[in-house]
């Protein structure tokens, strides 16, 4: 008998969209069906956002039609595909900071009663919580929450608006993997009744998870059409990005040499005023690179921070190359040389508004060559960050381009050249392979040992077990603001890390202390 063919919810038909300098997308062509989940791959600049803007009203494309159950439709704004019941979750939050859950949920809508009833508001939002297992608060404000929390928030509100498909632009970069999982979770129920969604991901385990169907674009065009069970991770890495992926690197055997950094006993509040470092105590040495192992939340932001001089010890000593610098200002530390990948790369790491070249220039402008009797050289400053745009591959029309018209993975990138470019003793890299696809992971893993092969003392957050075991020499497991053992990397095992993350001691783990 013939398989009877299932008719698209939504079909996508030779987009094409040009911004200045870059063709993202070139005649694409994206269908999705109902109940089905689609993944978007491709590498970073591939275009997969800016697909999904233009399906979702925020980016109008030069031509090409959209068409959903049948008919053609015209999406002009967020507004509009919000009333065709299309939803995304952007690759970076649109939650206003001040505002509670609920208030946000609510911002903007206009077919509300004039007269807001909150209290119906929250019941329906404790409804949808419930239902979906997305546990958020509605009185919470969005500052106090974790990324994770601010998801929730987000695809919550979707759900609120009635979205029949989803459109999630790596909603997982920046969840624990428990907070994948439930995320999945949340998913698989949402298509179980019937609504759709189309996933972006660069982690090739989850597309073999989560997805029906998988569509790979290459440099703005369509490469790869292909149901997920035919296909596995190699073969869509390979498709991506035109080679072989190694998921391991190699590295040779650390050679430490004098301590760079020390914490000696070291205690901090975190936001809501609760303990989140408690004496914790480590050293790391030149040549030697220190992975922190742990769920997010238990105490690596604070940690990170107050090594870089952005959030204050309570008590406790910070120690970098034999000099104290407990709680002094961040510039204090960049002077000692100290650099910092940060956990939030928008709010953190760039300024949006200013060029590639500037972001580039941001850390190293205060010193030759790029300043002369304390005047900037642009001539330098843009021949350096050509050299840099180079080196890390950074997708971009021209170095005077600003930062914000970049892929997400290129705003990664133009940090890391950045802030590996600009390291003089201790690196400071949290999720430094955050939003990067598989070939720009394996670069940055090998610069980030390169570093320590030239002496810099590096100290990396990751969730990543995987990721910490061969890219460390040693592992720190911390879990409610402790550092609960610190072990061998080559000899470490994921399971006896997972037992420790979750708090159980070094000896009851299993494994020893180095
Ligand atoms: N508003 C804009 N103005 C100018 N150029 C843009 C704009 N938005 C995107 N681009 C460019 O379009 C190209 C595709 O970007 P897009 O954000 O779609 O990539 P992506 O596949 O989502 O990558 P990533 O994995 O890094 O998120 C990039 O070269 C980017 O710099
Ligand atoms: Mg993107």
């Amino acid at each position: 008998m013939e398989e009877k063919q299932a008719v698209p919810i939504l079909e996508m038909k030779n987009i094409t969209k040009q911004f200045p300098g870059v063709l993202a997308n070139e005649n694409v062509d994206l269908e999705l069906f109902h109940g089905e989940v689609l993944a978007l791959l491709g590498e970073n600049g591939a275009g997969k956002s800016t697909l999904m803007n233009i399906l979702s009203g925020l980016v109008r494309p030069d031509s090409g039609d959209i068409i959903l159950n049948g008919k053609k439709v015209d999406i002009s704004s967020p507004k509009d595909a919000m009333h065709l019941g299309i939803g995304m979750v952007h690759q970076n939050f649109k939650l206003v900071s001040t505002m509670t859950v609920a208030e946000n949920v609510i911002l903007g809508l206009d077919n509300e009663k004039f007269i807001l009833d909150m209290k119906e508001v929250r019941k329906k939002i404790s409804g949808i919580s419930d239902h979906y297992n997305l546990k958020v608060d509605p009185d919470s404000y969005i500052w106090q929450m974790s990324v994770g929390e601010q998801q929730r928030v987000e695809i919550l509100k979707l759900i609120y608006r009635g979205a029949e498909i989803l459109i999630l632009d790596e909603p997982t970069a920046v969840l624990t993997p428990q907070e994948s999982n439930e995320l999945n979770g949340i998913v698989k129920k949402m298509t179980a009744e019937g609504k759709s969604a189309i996933f972006i991901t660069h982690k090739m385990d989850e597309v073999m998870e989560f997805s029906d169907w998988v569509r790979v674009l290459q440099k703005g065009k369509l490469v790869s059409v292909t149901r997920t069970g035919d296909t596995n991770p190699k073969e869509l890495a390979n498709l991506m990005v035109g080679r072989d992926i190694l998921f391991r690197v190699e590295k040779k055997k650390s050679n430490p040499g004098k301590v760079i950094l020390e914490l000696d006993k070291v205690f901090a509040l975190n936001t809501k005023g609760v303990d989140a470092l408690k004496k914790v105590t480590f050293s790391i040495r030149a040549g030697e690179i220190l992975g922190i192992a742990g769920v997010a939340g238990n105490g690596q932001r604070e940690l990170t921070e107050v090594i870089t001089g952005l959030h204050k010890i309570t008590s406790g000593k910070l120690v970098v190359e034999g000099k104290e610098m407990t709680n002094k200002a961040p510039l204090d530390l960049i002077r000692a040389g100290v650099s910092h990948i940060p956990s939030d790369r928008v709010a953190m790491g760039v300024v949006g508004d200013m060029s590639v070249a500037s972001n580039l220039a941001m850390k190293e402008y205060r010193r030759a060559p790029l300043t002369k009797y304390g005047i900037l050289h642009p001539k330098r400053i843009f021949n350096m960050a050509k050299g840099m745009i180079e080196l890390f591959m950074i997708a971009t029309p021209s170095p005077l381009t600003n930062v914000k018209f970049l892929s997400g993975g290129n705003i990664q990138k133009t940090i890391l050249a950045r802030e590996i470019g600009a390291c003089r003793g201790l690196l400071i890299a949290a999720y430094p392979a955050r939003g990067l696809d598989v070939g720009a992971t394996e670069s940055v893993r090998k610069d980030i040992i390169a570093e320590r092969d030239n002496g810099k003392a590096v100290l990396l957050v990751s969730e990543d077990l995987d990721e910490l075991i061969s890219v460390s020499d040693k592992i720190a497991v911390m879990s409610e603001g402790k550092v609960m053992g610190i072990v061998d990397a080559e000899t470490a095992d994921i399971e006896s890390l997972g037992l420790m993350m979750a708090g159980v001691s070094l000896e009851q783990s299993g494994e020893k202390e180095v």
